[in-house]
């Protein structure tokens, strides 16, 4: 991002004094009192009030004129110190939730935080504006920097603050949130995700009452199954997709997250959302500046729908690695071979995958190993070395036959992990997580290794790196990691400094990631963590896509994708047609129905091509191409969720709206039995123009029932009377293209 300063904004307490402690106050005008950050239609307000504190008014609607905030009587009792600062210490008055909690050196367990400065930096063109408001404690020397960047177009607000520690002994950091933000509704409607391996982003919601709420997670790697750091919060009314005020939020953390919701005893809700305070007590040492991840905000005016849209925007421009890059379609060898192959199994996949108009070859785990060969998940994780008798002439090879037939290849690795039964467990048993005289518990029959140790990380980048050098054809990497964090220890820090482990691990982990971007800025990274450990924003700024979940079941993936494509956009979720029973539900469903599931995600297959029937094949190749003609509305068009499974009505419809909205898909899913009922199916569309003609083209069907099949039609009707195909019996599915016509 280009950048540029715009205005260096009032000091209006002397600059921050190191070794005074004795604050003065300087008079300041009303103007360099109040801070209205704004984007396109939000504006988010802080005042600096008469006691330096730093209080926050509102997010929301855009106002222009936020002078009359100044005077504003506090909706709370100030008398209380229950007052809405921006960002909440413990100490002093406040006996709320804070987002920081500091033990300073000389013992005092109180920071009161006031104003110091801000300034403010253009970025991107003019699109994005950062504020860097600086605090301090009233009395001791701890600066506090709250940076709220602002995206005027995608009207997101992101959050973090760099703690400073200016005093001359540690100071212990208890609490270190990125984000407080204070919000005031008759009623809070919590919707959040929970879920388990292979059930992930499941969507439920909640009445927020008083008392506090937490989504957390404390598994150290690993971090979504179960919930995911991120919500969406309904303001007055349930969540609607197309109406009220709904404010969305994520943490770009690979790490522990919690995000708390405490209504109070002024039924103020006040979210402090950012690293997990568990067990992580971190000691910044003298001079030492702490940095917190991002917290992203968004704000909707009208409802579920305008939350995904303004988060999907803003990801594909500022936070997914190469958000423009086109996803390439593929078939990865893991259901279809799991460890079972030889080189003739992978060239006969490629040589099917070709046929049928894939465009890249994923080879999952099983390839390497030398004295305990990968044959199974019981041995050989952590020896990176190609399996000889499988592969006998290695990944060269292959990836040379792939690049024949005219596909990309990738490959399988897992690098933060390993069996105890490698050769790498063998040599280096100080590089594992484990806590000495304790047992070291495994999962799935594979340890952790320490990521604080800056040789672990070379380890892993080497591992990266020296895969990538096995052939200069390898142009994607699943990077997967099947376990968390057990039994917690390293021996790699210090005794009085365990409790840094968790962030540190996410340090590292980044760190080693910023090493292989310098190196590879181009192969597309997808982040596994058995299924849909890692889907969230940190990991996303490093990797082009996610495995959404374990679970390729067409009908389970109607709940997964829903609530995973509320917050992340379609081009990062990896979505593969699999054979039927499914080897995880045992559910069957038609091609058809898994191929229009797939379709709306970024399209791959995983399964053994060969035992498709020649007419199964021919299905195949047709909506393969018919998803290269839709893919990029897919992945850069706007999402317009038109039925929710969560309707219980068995249906799910979906729409993406090209940006210049000449062009649409509609996607269509029955999976209960309607009966009779079928007739009162509503599909009505969303986002197009209604003075623009359609021509509808239903895809994926050898004749069409549709009656609007290849007529045009005019947006205004599609927007009132909609598309409402006759969708009746179990796992029926339909999916329209809609072009403008000329
Ligand atoms: C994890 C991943 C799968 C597959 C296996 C390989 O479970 O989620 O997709 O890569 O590992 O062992």
């Amino acid at each position: 991002m280009n950048e540029r300063k715009i205005s260096l904004a009032v000091v209006f307490l002397f600059p921050l004094l190191i070794s005074s402690l004795a604050m003065k106050a300087k008079t300041v005008s009303n103007e360099d009192r109040v801070i209205n950050l704004q984007t396109k239609d939000l504006s988010m307000i802080m005042t600096v009030g008469k006691d330096s504190t730093l209080y926050f008014h509102h997010f929301g609607r855009k106002i222009e004129d936020a002078t009359p905030y100044l005077d504003k009587i506090s909706y709370r009792r100030l008398d209380y110190g229950t007052d809405p600062h921006a960002y909440l210490a413990a100490g002093g008055r406040n006996y709320r939730n804070s987002a920081l909690r500091v033990t300073h050196s000389d013992g005092d367990l109180n920071t009161e935080l006031i104003y110091v400065q801000h300034e403010q930096q253009e970025l991107s063109g003019g699109n994005v504006v950062m504020t860097t408001i600086t605090m301090q404690d009233r009395k001791q020397p701890l600066k506090v920097e709250l940076v709220v960047t602002a995206y005027r177009e995608e009207n997101v607000f992101t959050q973090k603050v760099n703690i400073t520690n200016l005093q001359k002994k540690e100071v212990v950091l208890h609490n270190f949130y990125s984000s407080y933000l204070p919000v005031r509704a008759k009623k809070y409607y919590l919707n959040s995700f929970y879920g388990a391996w292979t059930q992930e982003m499941f969507m439920e919601e909640s009445l927020l009452n008083h008392g506090v709420k937490s989504i957390e997670n404390q598994m150290g790697v690993r971090t979504t199954h179960t919930e995911n750091p991120s919500f969406v919060l309904s303001l007055d009314m349930p969540l609607n997709e197309h109406a009220g005020d709904v404010i969305g939020g994520a943490l770009a953390w690979s790490g522990n997250y919690k995000i708390n919701f405490q209504v109070d005893d002024f039924d103020i809700l006040n979210i402090t959302a950012g690293m997990n305070p568990y067990a992580s007590e971190y000691f910044l040492d003298s001079g030492e500046t702490f940095h917190t991840p991002e917290m992203i905000y968004t704000y909707s005016l009208n409802g579920a729908g305008g939350v995904s849209r303004n988060l999907h925007d803003w990801a594909r421009r500022y936070q997914v690695y190469d958000a423009d890059a086109t996803r390439p379609t593929l078939l990865n060898s893991w259901e279809g071979a799991y460890f079972r192959f030889d080189e003739k199994t992978i060239t006969d996949m490629i040589d099917d995958a070709a046929d049928i108009g894939l465009e890249m070859f994923v080879l999952d785990d099983g390839w390497f190993g030398s004295k305990y060969p990968r044959n199974n998940d019981k041995q050989g994780l952590g020896d990176w070395q190609v399996i000889k008798d499988k592969l006998p002439r290695g990944i060269d090879y292959l990836a040379n036959y792939a690049e024949e037939k005219g596909l990309q290849f990738g490959i399988w690795i897992e690098p933060e992990m390993v069996n105890p039964k490698s050769e790498l467990a063998e040599n280096h048993p100080d590089w594992v997580v484990k806590t000495e005289g304790r047992p070291i518990p495994t999962i799935r029959d594979q340890w952790l290794l320490d990521l604080t140790n800056p040789e672990v990380q070379d380890f892993v980048f080497g591992v990266f790196d020296d895969v990538m050098k096995q052939s200069d054809k390898i142009s994607y990497i699943k990077w997967d990691a099947n376990r968390h964090v057990e039994s917690v220890g390293s021996a790699f820090l210090p005794a009085d400094r365990q409790s840094h482990f968790w962030i540190k691990y996410t340090q590292g982990l980044y760190n080693v990631y910023e090493r292989i971007r310098m190196k590879y800025p181009d192969v597309l990274i997808q982040a596994c963590s058995s299924g849909g450990g890692r889907v969230e924003y940190g990991i996303l700024k490093y990797h082009q896509e996610v495995w959404t979940s374990d679970n390729t079941d067409a009908r389970s993936r109607i709940f997964i994708q829903y609530g995973t494509n509320m917050i992340y956009p379609a081009l990062v979720i990896g979505s593969h047609v699999s054979v039927v029973p499914n080897h995880q539900s045992k559910n069957i469903t038609p091609l058809k129905f898994r191929f229009d599931m797939a379709m709306s995600g970024r399209f791959g297959m995983e399964l053994q091509p060969k035992n498709l029937s020649e007419e199964e094949k021919l299905f195949a190749k047709s909506a393969i191409e018919n998803y290269k003609r839709i893919r990029d509305i897919v992945m850069q068009g706007d999402l317009y969720r038109i039925i929710s499974p969560y309707e219980g009505k068995g249906l799910y419809a979906l729409m993406y709206v090209s940006k210049d909205k000449k062009r649409a898909v509609v996607f269509d899913y029955c999976f209960e039995y309607q009966g009779r009922t079928h007739n009162s199916q509503s599909v009505k569309l969303f986002g197009l123009d209604p003075a623009k003609e359609y021509k509808v083209t239903e895809l994926n069907v050898d004749k069409s029932n549709y009656w609007g099949n290849n007529k045009v039609v005019s947006g205004e009707y599609l927007i009132n009377e909609g598309l409402n195909p006759k969708l009746e019996k179990m796992y029926e599915s339909a999916l329209f293209l809609l072009e403008e016509a000329n």
